[in-house]
């Protein structure tokens, strides 16, 4: 399974790239408020990690896609996205990602949130996203509006990372087909 946009390939992870999930997820700026990924984040939480995505991306019907991001000219994952969650019955399913801090601020979220939101409607043909983002986080916050995403409320320490430990108020926001702007 691979999505590939102008400078990005979204696609299932590999053993081989353990190394570089380990490098990019170990560190607490990237961390802070996601509610999966631990810190310090070790090779071994890395090799379990992928294993896990791998059994995962066999299932049938597939209801996640956790895909890494692979940057083309260093043909390397920096970052990861996922679509989670899935319910066909009722259309919808949730995303998250997360991006390397060496490479934020080139437009790579962008890129990968528009490939996936195109295939989510178009491939996948579900109806409504789901995405929040704790009420801190600025740039997931401006990236999701950016997207298009309408806000639908607050939800009050709903969400506690597991880095840190800490609560977050979490931002809900949707995006129904009909509104995406493809
Ligand atoms: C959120 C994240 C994926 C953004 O990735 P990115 O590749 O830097 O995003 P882009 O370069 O495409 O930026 C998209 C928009 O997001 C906003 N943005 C990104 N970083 C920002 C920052 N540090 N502060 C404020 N706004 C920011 C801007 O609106 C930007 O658009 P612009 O460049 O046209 O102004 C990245 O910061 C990240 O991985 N953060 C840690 C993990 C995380 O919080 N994941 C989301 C959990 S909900």
């Amino acid at each position: 399974m691979k999505i590939v946009t102008k400078r990005l390939i979204l696609r299932d992870l590999k053993k081989t790239d353990a190394k570089d999930i380990q490098i990019n997820a170990n560190n607490l700026n990237v961390s802070r408020f996601l509610a999966v990924v631990p810190f310090p984040y070790t090779l071994k939480n890395a090799d379990s990690f992928i294993k896990h995505c791998i059994t995962e991306s066999k299932n049938k019907p597939r209801v996640n896609y956790a895909l890494g991001i692979e940057l083309n000219n260093e043909k390397r994952i920096i970052g990861m996205i996922s679509i989670t969650k899935i319910d066909k019955f009722n259309g919808t399913a949730t995303m998250g990602y997360w991006i390397g801090e060496k490479y934020w601020r080139n437009g790579y979220g962008s890129e990968s949130l528009k490939a996936i939101i195109e295939f989510f409607f178009k491939k996948l043909k579900l109806r409504r996203i789901d995405i929040s983002a704790a009420s801190e986080n600025e740039a997931s916050n401006s990236l999701i509006k950016k997207m298009g995403f309408i806000y639908e409320g607050l939800r009050i320490k709903n969400s506690r990372a597991k880095s840190t430990g800490e609560l977050h108020d979490i931002n809900s926001y949707g995006m129904l087909k009909e509104n995406w702007k493809g």
